[in-house]
């Protein structure tokens, strides 16, 4: 970037990792829409708030009623939905905040682009794995009978690509547990990467 010289600040990361008690991450969730990313999520962050965790979520209709407005689905516009949440992500990961994020992010690419911004050793990739069939029949938005007959564009699974994660580093099966076994399930997978000081 011309003209631009980075400041630096002098809390480090670290500092307020300390000061949490616990090391900041990203949990970086993945899956179509309606699999049940944003439910999991959400309780999952209850959880750890309730144990004293620093969190913070973000989450796509969220984000794209405000810092993405105007942002579509076409393959450009996720690629920047998907960059921007990255580094966002990043900035309250630098914060000291366990960070989790549950957008569709369809693409290797993106969630590769997620994983060079953030820092692989600060991601971990969750896979929340609910077939196509299911997450349609659920249709919890009316979303996926809108994509069939056309009146909604570009729409992942129906008329645009999700490619299945391949080494996730947590995967969930919605229609083989439920949601609080997946929660208690990724509490204890965390324990191991969550170090408290
Ligand atoms: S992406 O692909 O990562 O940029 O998508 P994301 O920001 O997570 O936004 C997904 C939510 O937007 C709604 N929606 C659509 N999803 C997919 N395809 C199309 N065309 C579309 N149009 C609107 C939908 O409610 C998604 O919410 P979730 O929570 O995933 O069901």
């Amino acid at each position: 970037m011309p003209n631009i010289i980075k400041h630096k600040y002098h809390i480090s990361r670290e500092d307020r990792s300390k000061k949490n008690g616990h090391t900041s991450l990203v949990l970086w969730f993945t899956g179509l829409s309606g699999s049940g990313k944003s439910t999991i999520a959400s309780k999952l962050e209850e959880r750890l708030f309730k144990q004293g965790v620093q969190t913070y979520a973000l989450d796509g209709d969220n984000i794209r009623s405000g810092l993405n407005k105007g942002l579509g689905f076409s393959r450009e516009d996720r690629f920047e939905n998907n960059r921007r949440i990255s580094e966002v992500a990043k900035l309250f990961m630098d914060a000291g905040m366990l960070t989790i994020t549950a957008f569709i992010s369809p693409l290797k690419e993106d969630r590769d682009q997620a994983k060079n911004i953030i820092g692989r050793e600060n991601f971990l990739e969750i896979f929340v794995n609910t077939p196509l069939e299911i997450c349609e029949k659920r249709d919890v938005k009316g979303f996926y009978a809108k994509a069939r007959a056309g009146e909604i564009k570009n729409f992942t699974g129906i008329s645009a690509p999700y490619e299945v994660p391949e080494t996730p580093d947590f995967e969930i099966k919605t229609e083989e547990e439920s949601v609080e076994e997946s929660v208690e399930r990724l509490l204890k997978f965390l324990e191991q990467k969550i170090l408290y000081h």
